[in-house]
């Protein structure tokens, strides 16, 4: 199977296009992992601030506020005392993010923002925009836990993360609650506008945080950019090497095909060959006969002293024509035979002629009549004994089939026609049997026992395709069949 794929002429586009098909469905899929890596990277930093974030939380809760109420309590403290910086740990927390802020800046790292957002706020730094005051409305209505968004602002990526603090409890209120109850301090430093008359149960505020993406994104990109090209180098090199092995293969194929091609046309000369001895001992037959009946003649008249200049010069002149009829018939074979590889121009007609000529003595003995019709000339170009060759296997086809078939009235035609470019060979030998109709252009096929090579029509059809590049076909006619060559 892989074989006949690779042998079909756009093998090397298809496989080209299902690697690039490949390519493009992996380079898809690293974009995709390499983005998702980026903003997953981008929640793992909304992670680490939110850690840090609780444990500021927890150590003012856990550990400072105690240490103030117990001095308070111990009356250490004036029960009044209020500073945000000790006691409020939304105010510290903030300031620790600041803090944070200002280190990652002196690194030239890009900072992220943190806000406690709020629509009541107690610092006025705290007042929620529009998309924070939104979330807090939804925070209240269908309470969620977590939310983000990747946001585009001015060109540049953030990762958004918004969570809910929690509900007011009923501590809240002193400081969130009445002014009335709140501590002196406290209203001495904030006033009594904003951050009063909360309600408990209800979420007055979420932690809005944002860290930029598009360093990550950029070294993600990089990494997308790196895979994408190794994997483009992977795959046309592999390709490269698919197409030279499809190429040798190719090559080698065709080697192949030549070698036997070659064998093949060894084969059927050989074969023709066989034949032909047979034929010129059979056409030398009479005029060897007739010289050894000159000769005895000669020597009669020579003993009977009757020899006189006259009949010497008829012996000779008798003997030379011999010579030249046998000369004429060997020098045809020798044409046919010789190994040439030179391509000509020649008329159809005379590679037709050859071929008669050649079967001259088996066409004579088997009385067959064979008729040339041929129009205007019709040059060709190539290896004339080849296609003699083609005109002797059809002809010999015939020739056996009158035999088979015991025909009477044996005739073969054929047509040479230069204006339509092909060349019927007819004959009247009963035709081709239904059951052979697929298989005679088969390499090895015959249908005459041991005798055959099988090579026939199939090196007929082989030397047409290759040398001339024309094509051979037949139909079943009344009585006979009709092979048509076209160029
Ligand atoms: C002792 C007084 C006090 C108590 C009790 C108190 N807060 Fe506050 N709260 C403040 C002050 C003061 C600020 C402003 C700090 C600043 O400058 O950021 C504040 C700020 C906030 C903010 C930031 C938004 C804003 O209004 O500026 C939130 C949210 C908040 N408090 C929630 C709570 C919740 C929830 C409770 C109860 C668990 C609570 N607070 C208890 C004094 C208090």
């Amino acid at each position: 199977m892989f074989k006949s794929f690779i042998s079909k002429k756009n093998s090397p586009i298809i496989i080209g296009a299902l690697f690039f098909i490949s390519y493009l469905f992996l380079v898809y899929i690293y974009y995709f992992n390499t983005n998702k890596y980026a903003i997953e990277e981008g929640h793992k930093r909304v992670d680490q601030i939110l850690f840090q974030h609780r444990a500021i939380h927890s150590y003012v809760e856990n550990m400072q506020k105690p240490v103030i109420y117990k001095l308070k309590y111990d009356g250490k403290l004036y029960n009044e005392f209020f500073q945000p910086e000790v006691l409020s740990s939304t105010f510290i927390a903030r300031n620790m993010h600041n803090f944070f802020i200002e280190e990652m800046k002196k690194q030239n790292l890009e900072p992220y923002s943190y806000k406690l957002a709020s629509n009541n706020p107690r610092n006025p730094i705290n007042k929620a925009n529009e998309l924070e005051a939104e979330l807090i409305k939804k925070a209240n209505e269908q309470s969620f836990k977590h939310f983000d968004k990747i946001l585009d602002e001015n060109g540049k990526k953030y990762l958004y993360t918004a969570i809910p603090i929690n509900s007011n409890q009923q501590s809240c209120l002193k400081c969130h609650g009445d002014p009335k109850d709140a501590p002196k301090e406290m209203i001495d430093r904030y006033g009594t506008d904003s951050g009063y008359f909360e309600k408990v149960g209800e979420i007055r505020a979420i932690i809005s945080l944002k860290v930029p993406l598009d360093e990550l994104l950029s070294n993600s990109m990089k990494i997308f950019y790196i895979l994408s090209s190794v994997t483009a180098i992977v795959f046309l090199s592999i390709y490269l090497i698919i197409y030279i092995i499809i190429i040798m293969q190719r090559r080698l194929e065709k080697e192949k095909e030549e070698y036997q091609y070659n064998l093949l046309l060894q084969q059927s000369k050989s074969a023709a060959m066989g034949q032909m001895i047979g034929n010129i001992a059979h056409q030398w037959k009479q005029p060897l006969n007739a010289m050894s009946l000159m000769i005895m003649n000669v020597e009669d008249m020579f003993s009977e002293n009757e020899l006189d200049k006259e009949s010497m010069d008829n012996f000779v002149k008798n003997s030379i024509s011999q010579i030249k009829y046998m000369s004429t018939t060997i020098d045809d074979f020798r044409n046919f035979f010789k190994p040439n590889k030179e391509k000509i121009d020649f008329d159809a007609i005379e590679s037709v002629n050859n071929a008669l000529k050649i079967l001259n003595p088996s066409i004579k003995a088997n009385q067959i009549q064979v008729n040339v019709k041929s129009d205007n000339q019709f040059i060709l170009h190539g290896l004339i004994n080849e296609l003699t060759q083609v005109f002797i296997i059809l002809i010999n086809n015939s020739k056996d089939a009158f035999i088979l078939n015991d025909i009477k009235d044996r005739t073969i035609f054929i047509d040479i026609n230069g204006s339509n470019k092909q060349i019927i060979v007819q004959d009247n030998g009963g035709g081709i049997p239904k059951e052979h109709i697929n298989k005679i252009f088969q390499e090895y096929f015959t249908t005459k026992g041991k005798e055959g090579t099988g090579i026939g029509l199939n090196i007929a059809k082989m030397i047409l395709q290759s040398e001339y590049s024309a094509n051979i076909s037949f139909d079943n006619i009344e009585n006979g069949v009709r092979f048509t060559i076209k160029f």
